[in-house]
């Protein structure tokens, strides 16, 4: 009996938590903070993207040698000598991990 109700407590966080992160709407954040340089697909495909010479998302090999944690980090602090922004005012963790999992799904 105890066993149970701790495993129904555990079921229970573990359903927060997962919900939680899928409440995230990352094409929506996406749209919003990233698609005027890095385009809807990811492509660049964009006027800003091209100006800036941002890579390509949606090939697999641009970021084939890019770990989660390097998007992570980009995303949050930007990227030194480029235009590519901060965006640790405008989003939290969460949201950044969300998007990080969105760029990867880009790549076919
Ligand atoms: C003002 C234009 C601009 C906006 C807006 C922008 N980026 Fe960027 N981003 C860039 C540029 C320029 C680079 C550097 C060129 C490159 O890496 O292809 C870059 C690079 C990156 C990188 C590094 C990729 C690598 O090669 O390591 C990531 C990750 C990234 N952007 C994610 C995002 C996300 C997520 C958003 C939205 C929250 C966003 N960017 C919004 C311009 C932008």
């Amino acid at each position: 009996m105890k066993k149970q109700i701790i495993l129904t407590a555990v079921g229970l966080v573990f359903a927060t938590m997962t919900s939680y992160a899928g409440d995230i709407d990352a094409q929506g954040l996406w749209d919003k903070h990233c698609k005027k340089c890095h385009g809807d697909t990811g492509a660049a495909d964009t006027k800003l993207g091209e100006k800036l010479e941002i890579g390509d998302y949606t090939k697999a090999e641009t970021l084939a040698d890019v770990s989660d944690e390097e998007l992570f980090a980009d995303t949050k602090n930007g990227v030194d000598g480029t235009k590519m922004p901060s965006f640790e005012k405008k989003l939290s963790d969460d949201e950044i991990n969300a998007l990080v999992a969105h760029i990867r799904a880009m790549a076919k």
